[in-house]
């Protein structure tokens, strides 16, 4: 059981705290296009703000490399942020220096300052222990609210709190109550869904809820690497040679496990995949030569869909096919509703299935929607995360 102080633990009053959050969202002709991130450390900088803290706010954007690159400024995240705020939010051209320092000297108790771009410098990503004791000078306290970085030993996630006490902010307390409910003493049945095109970056945790779930229910590409691995040979569709062997040793360990694993029973196959195309829903074996499977067909939306109703709680991973790519978008709406209409706790793991809930207009019947990607997916491997590792205990 992971147990750090938060804010909720220690005196802010009057201090100037360095709080990295992760406003790592996607732009859009310089503007944030989806601002989920940045409204998730809201509570956090509110809190800070009421409590008479100095807050200085610090974040990447993108992959710069350690390289300045205008397109990649926290400015439009400055300006989305301080809309949401309702105040204004000072934003300085620097990361970390006498520049900082100077400003931070000078704010006033509940100002907010938001940092550039902490990837533009190149200690960062190293966790340069010069460059963290940099970025610290100013500060009286490390607040880390940045869950969907948490898995990055970086410099603003591990390295600055050889430097300051530090402690969590709420996104980042909730985010490990809620992912660890899943894992210690979860509500059963406990139904996981793992989608996605991918098996390889998920090889561990599907493991994970094979040992934990009462049922695992998969779809998405990856899916397709483990009906190859059952002996489908599944026409043209996309799956990962090289996870065949490791996906039928999965198939196996299943049959000895307590869980139910189900593949899909059939499948949306299309000759092209782009909007609109034409498919057939088709069971695995009628995969022919130059036929593609991009989704989970109806057949299978309806057997998850009884399984999803009987659970008593639900964590999902990953989309169900090609959800960017109408029609192929109906496996992960139907497993999306199922959810929704379901009395199920349900915890879904960010990343693109995020897009999806949105689009769909059911983020409101999700119990809970993590921030996180890649730190979503660790978490629930069991690893320890670095940006939470570092946090003082309780
Ligand atoms: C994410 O979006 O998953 C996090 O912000 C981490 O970003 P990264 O994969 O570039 O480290």
């Amino acid at each position: 059981m992971i147990s750090k102080k938060s804010i909720e633990d220690v005196e802010v009053e009057g201090k100037k705290i360095l709080m990295r959050s992760d406003f790592n969202v996607p732009l859009e002709s310089g503007r944030v296009r989806d601002d989920t991130r940045i409204k998730a450390a809201v509570p956090t900088i509110q809190s800070l703000i009421n409590r008479g803290a100095r807050v200085v706010l610090a974040s990447h954007l993108g992959r710069p490399g350690g390289e300045p690159k205008p397109e990649l400024k926290m400015n439009p995240v400055a300006d989305r942020l301080a809309l949401i705020l309702g105040r204004p939010v000072h934003k300085i051209d620097s990361v970390a220096g006498p520049e900082v320092n100077k400003k931070v000297v000078e704010m006033q108790e509940g100002e907010v300052l938001i940092l550039e771009n902490l990837r533009f410098e190149k200690g960062e990503e190293k966790n340069d222990p010069q460059f963290a004791r940099l970025l610290a000078e100013p500060f009286d306290l490390f607040v880390n609210d940045a869950f969907g970085t948490a898995h990055r030993a970086h410099a603003s996630t591990a390295g600055v709190a050889s430097f300051l006490p530090a402690v969590a902010g709420l996104l980042m307390k909730k985010e490990i109550e809620e992912l660890s409910r899943c894992l210690n003493d979860p509500a059963r049945p406990l139904t996981a869904i793992i989608g996605g095109a991918k098996v390889s970056g998920k090889i561990n945790v599907i493991r994970r809820f094979l040992d934990l779930a009462d049922n695992l229910l998969l779809g998405g590409g990856m899916a397709n690497t483990f009906l190859v691995a059952d002996g489908f040979t599944l026409g043209d569709s996309f799956y990962e040679e090289e996870m065949v062997e490791e996906a039928a040793d999965l198939l196996d360990e299943s049959e000895e496990s307590g869980c139910c694993l189900l593949l899909p029973v059939d499948l949306a196959v299309t000759k092209e995949l782009k909007t609109g195309s034409s498919f057939k829903n088709l069971s695995p074996e009628e995969v022919e030569e130059g036929g593609k499977a991009v989704d989970i067909g109806p057949e299978t939306v309806a057997l998850f869909g009884d399984i999803i109703a009987d659970a008593a709680m639900i964590v999902w991973n990953g989309p169900m096919g090609v959800f960017e790519v109408p029609p192929f978008d109906s496996g992960t709406a139907g497993v999306a509703a199922a959810i929704a209409g379901s009395e199920a706790y349900s915890v879904v793991g960010g990343g693109d299935l995020v897009a999806a809930l949105e689009g769909l207009g059911l983020t409101e019947k999700i119990n809970f929607i993590s921030t996180g990607g890649g730190a979503t997916l660790e978490f629930w491997e069991g690893k320890e995360l670095p940006g939470i590792a570092v946090l003082q205990d309780k």
